[in-house]
């Protein structure tokens, strides 16, 4: 048999071997067996010297030819075998895959609703330390050591004395002390409770406060801001209600009731067939509050509020997981853009 048959079969034997292979290794094991430095196809090339320069053309031509056949067959399998990612071709006439772009979290979407309502009535904005002292979460505010009213606060201490404020009022504590009438304030921020985490209550959550100090405030400015403030929040016409409350801060305290703004009072879910829903504590300052922090409550008076985001949030978007806020959950927080 002639070297050129030779190189035939080999040809013919490793381009059916190299098409059957079933994986990466097989191939590089095939590829060594036919071009590597001790290969059949190899051998032959070597071994081309020896001929006479007729044949050695003849089969130079052949040899080199059949490696080239190996080599484009070996790329050929090195394609199919590969994982069908690398496999895919790039096709630039495909519509890409495009980038989602972020959104503002929802809580602080509604936070800054509510701030840029109370803004558009003419509040300033101003902020204060998570890790509050005891001084201003309660002293200031009039909830004297040991007083009952601190239970209603689960609070969560940290080192040093100091604690997690459990409701955004510090600041007014804070501002009280640092301005002078008329103030007109509003505060938003994060405030903490050791609260058992459940579908209506989280430790972490958001508030609003505000409030107002100047000479002969009433408790009608009060109402009128409210009202005001939930016809551009919640929309026309509801009717608001207050009713008697306690709050160490406020003399008297109310907590005002919006009507159901999904029934209009007719009774549904959401309200759980009351008609009406709590939005928020308020009142008039507390002398004693406006006295220590210096001034004088026979001059000035003032009323104050309060408002926790999430539970607004909830009510505006029928939302009846507090948790749902906070576990991160793309698909919740993508509904809100
Ligand atoms: N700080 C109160 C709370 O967390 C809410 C509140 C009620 C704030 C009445 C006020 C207010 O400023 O006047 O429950």
């Amino acid at each position: 048999m002639s070297l050129l048959d030779d190189v035939a079969r080999i040809q013919d034997e490793a381009l059916k071997r190299i098409g059957e292979a079933d994986s990466l290794e097989s191939l590089k094991e095939l590829q060594i067996a036919y071009l590597g430095r001790r290969g059949s196809v190899t051998a032959v090339l070597k071994g081309l010297g020896e001929l006479p320069l007729e044949e050695r053309k003849a089969v130079g031509a052949a040899a080199n030819q059949c490696r080239a056949a190996i080599e484009q067959q070996l790329s050929l399998g090195q394609q199919r075998l590969a994982s069908p990612k690398e496999r895919t071709v790039f096709d630039p006439t495909l519509p890409g895959t495009g980038q989602r772009i972020g959104v503002v979290h929802i809580v602080n979407q509604v936070l800054d609703e509510i701030c840029h309502t109370f803004y558009g009535m003419g509040f300033e904005v101003a902020y204060g330390p998570d890790v509050e002292t005891d001084y201003y979460n309660f002293e200031a505010l009039n909830f004297p050591p040991n007083h009952p009213a601190r239970d209603m606060q689960d609070t969560l201490f940290v080192e040093g004395g100091r604690l997690m404020r459990t409701h955004t009022t510090p600041v007014q504590a804070r501002e009280l002390e640092k301005r002078k009438p008329p103030m007109k304030i509003i505060m938003p921020g994060r405030s903490f409770r050791n609260e058992t985490i459940s579908t209506r209550a989280h430790i972490s959550f958001h508030q609003v406060d505000g409030f107002l100090v100047d000479e002969g405030v009433s408790m009608a400015d009060l109402k009128g801001a409210l009202v005001a403030f939930c016809r551009a929040f919640f929309g026309e016409g509801l009717r608001l209600q207050f009713r008697p409350s306690f709050f160490p801060f406020t003399e008297p305290s109310a907590e005002v009731e919006i009507q159901c703004f999904l029934c209009r009072g007719k009774g549904c879910q959401l309200c759980k067939y009351s008609g009406w829903l709590e939005i928020l504590g308020c009142g008039m300052i507390d002398p004693a509050v406006l006295e220590k922090a210096g001034h004088d409550s026979e001059k000035y008076t003032g009323y104050a509020f309060g408002m926790g985001v999430e539970r607004i949030a909830m009510l505006k978007y029928k939302i009846n997981d507090i948790r749902l806020f906070f576990n991160n959950d793309i698909r919740f927080l993508r509904q809100f853009v």
